[in-house]
């Protein structure tokens, strides 16, 4: 009842209100140019939030190309998302996140999506599972802070093997856990 959340696209004008929910949710910081120079290449994946007109949580993605021998990839990387303490567990960063998997899917020909979450961020962990990534492996000292990550991925293109997970993204791990 006046609580409910939609979800749209970030706009240029949202990113006072984004970069204040980065900074008193998330330990990792970014200057307002990187939100516009993400939101600039890749405006529909960069969505937020609202609610009653207040913007409540974010979703930050890019894409990135992976060279492989005998094809070219399309790597969706989540680069930040956060929900505004207050408004958690109602289903917001699952609707960020299920959004921007569509688009990066539909408008920027991903084939698969991948992230980076501290191994003690339990909440986020347990969203990503619960939408269906797996852990590739450690990423040792990812952080400033000295804490792991963990790089989880998600394949979603049917022509998109585990093989290929490996070849794109197995040198930032220590040791995949895949086989
Ligand atoms: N404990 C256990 N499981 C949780 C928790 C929690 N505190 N929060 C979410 N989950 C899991 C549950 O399975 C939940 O489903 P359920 O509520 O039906 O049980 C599912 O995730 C979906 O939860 P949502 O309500 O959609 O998630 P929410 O809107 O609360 O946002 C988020 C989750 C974004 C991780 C939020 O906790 C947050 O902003 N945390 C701080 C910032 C952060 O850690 N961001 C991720 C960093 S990694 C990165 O940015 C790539
Ligand atoms: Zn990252």
């Amino acid at each position: 009842m006046g609580e409910d959340f939609r979800v749209r696209y970030f706009q240029p004008e949202d990113v006072v209100s984004v970069q204040r929910i980065n900074q008193v949710f998330l330990p990792e910081h970014y200057p307002i140019y990187f939100f516009h120079e993400n939101h600039r290449r890749f405006p529909k994946a960069f969505l937020v939030a609202e609610i009653n007109g207040r913007i409540v949580g974010y979703v930050m993605c890019r894409v990135e190309k992976a060279f492989l021998w005998r094809k070219t990839l399309n790597l969706g990387h989540v680069l930040s998302i956060a929900v505004d303490k207050n408004y958690r567990r109602k289903g917001i960063g699952k609707a960020l996140m299920t959004e921007a998997e569509r688009n990066l899917r539909s408008e920027y020909g991903c084939n698969l999506i991948y992230l980076e979450v501290r191994v003690s961020n339990e909440p986020a962990i347990n969203l990503y599972r619960k939408l269906g990534y797996r852990r590739l492996g450690v990423i040792p000292r990812y952080y400033h802070d000295g804490e792991d990550a963990y790089l989880m991925f998600k394949i979603v293109s049917p022509d998109t093997s585990e093989r290929d997970v490996i070849e794109s993204l197995g040198n930032k791990v220590r040791e995949t856990e895949l086989f």
